[in-house]
């Protein structure tokens, strides 16, 4: 019933490092995603090219990402690219696998994006059919799939209708965002079925839940017994949206290995490796932690 192997896509470099208070410095950024390659994540969001005024915190994309280089051959550094601007930055830099982020809801598309929902489908169009063009593989983002903080639980349908337009545009796979962390699992379930029910693969689906009202690890679990197999998550917790209020960081990577690996699901991880990343990286933030895995196995 449950997938013998489950592909984390660890978010934590973007997600969770977007939304810091504290400048970030590039070189500890570098650091970090390489230590998590070397604890066992194969597919690490690096950073995204969007307008530097609207995310400052990754404003230094240009310089971070050629200092990946020596990872390309083995790990898949994803970055956000909202339009055109963002696709021409990021192939300019040799980018392989990028993400455009659409929202379920007018509320959210007009706040992170600047644009009706209908206008950011327009604006991913051509962004989607030159990345593939250029070789490259295209994630769907697609936020509030669950709830929204202006417009409280977000219709199925609604959702629904994002994904195929997503999807029909050609992208290769989608995320579901429950940006601000309220789904539980009985919604999880009905929500896959829908998108299973209008014709979208479950392969074709990962999961991106945040953990603000401690539902995160339910939801995934709910997803799984689905068929879904890759599961969004942020090393030690780090997370948030700065556009999105009441949000707070995703999933913490390491609490998803500890239930993982308890289920006998193989991920690739090292997870001694991963907390020890975690706790450096608390360290560089100056504040501990709050995966409870990471404390648990770091006695902070
Ligand atoms: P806009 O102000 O409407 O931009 O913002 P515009 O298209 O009118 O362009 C204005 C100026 O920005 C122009 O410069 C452009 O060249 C420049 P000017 O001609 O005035 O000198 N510009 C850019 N510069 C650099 N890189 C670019 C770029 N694009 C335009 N890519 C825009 C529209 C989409 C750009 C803006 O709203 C934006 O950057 N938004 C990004 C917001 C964001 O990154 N949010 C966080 C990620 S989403 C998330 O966290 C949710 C997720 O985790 C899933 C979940 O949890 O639900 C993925
Ligand atoms: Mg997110």
């Amino acid at each position: 019933e449950l997938p013998a192997r489950v592909r984390i896509y660890e978010v934590g470099a973007r997600d969770g490092l977007q939304n810091e208070k504290t400048a970030v410095p590039t070189g500890v950024k570098a650091e970090f995603i390489h230590r998590l390659a070397a604890a066992g994540l194969a597919t690490i969001e690096a950073t995204s090219f969007v307008h530097p005024k609207w995310v400052p915190q990754l404003a230094d994309a240009e310089a971070l990402f050629p200092q990946l280089g020596d990872l390309a051959g083995s790990t898949r550094l994803p970055v956000l690219v909202p339009n055109e601007r963002g696709l021409d930055r990021a192939l300019a830099l040799g980018a392989r696998d990028v993400a455009v982020f659409a929202s379920a809801t007018e509320s959210f598309a007009r706040a992170n994006l600047n644009r009706t929902v209908d206008e950011a489908l327009a604006m991913f169009e051509p962004v989607v059919t030159r990345a593939k063009a250029a070789g490259a593989r295209v994630r769907g983002y697609l936020s509030m799939c669950f709830g929204d903080p202006w417009e409280g639980p977000v219709p199925a349908a609604q959702v629904v209708a994002v994904s195929r337009r997503l999807t029909d545009m050609g992208c290769d796979e989608l995320s579901l965002g429950d940006t601000i962390g309220v789904a539980t699992p009985g919604q999880v379930t009905a929500l896959l079925g829908d998108l299973t029910g209008a014709g979208i693969a479950t392969d074709r689906i990962g999961v991106h839940f945040h953990d603000t009202y401690g539902q995160a690890l339910s939801n995934t679990l709910a997803a799984l017994r689905h068929g879904v197999t890759t599961v969004d998550a942020s090393a030690g917790g780090l997370g948030g949206c700065p556009y999105a209020k009441s949000a707070t960081g995703n999933l913490a990577t390491e609490d998803l290995v500890w239930m993982l690996h308890g289920l006998g699901i193989d991920t690739g991880v090292d997870l001694a490796r991963l907390t020890a990343t975690s706790v450096w990286m608390a360290e560089q933030l100056g504040r501990p932690s709050p995966s409870r895995t990471v404390r648990a196995l770091s006695h902070q």
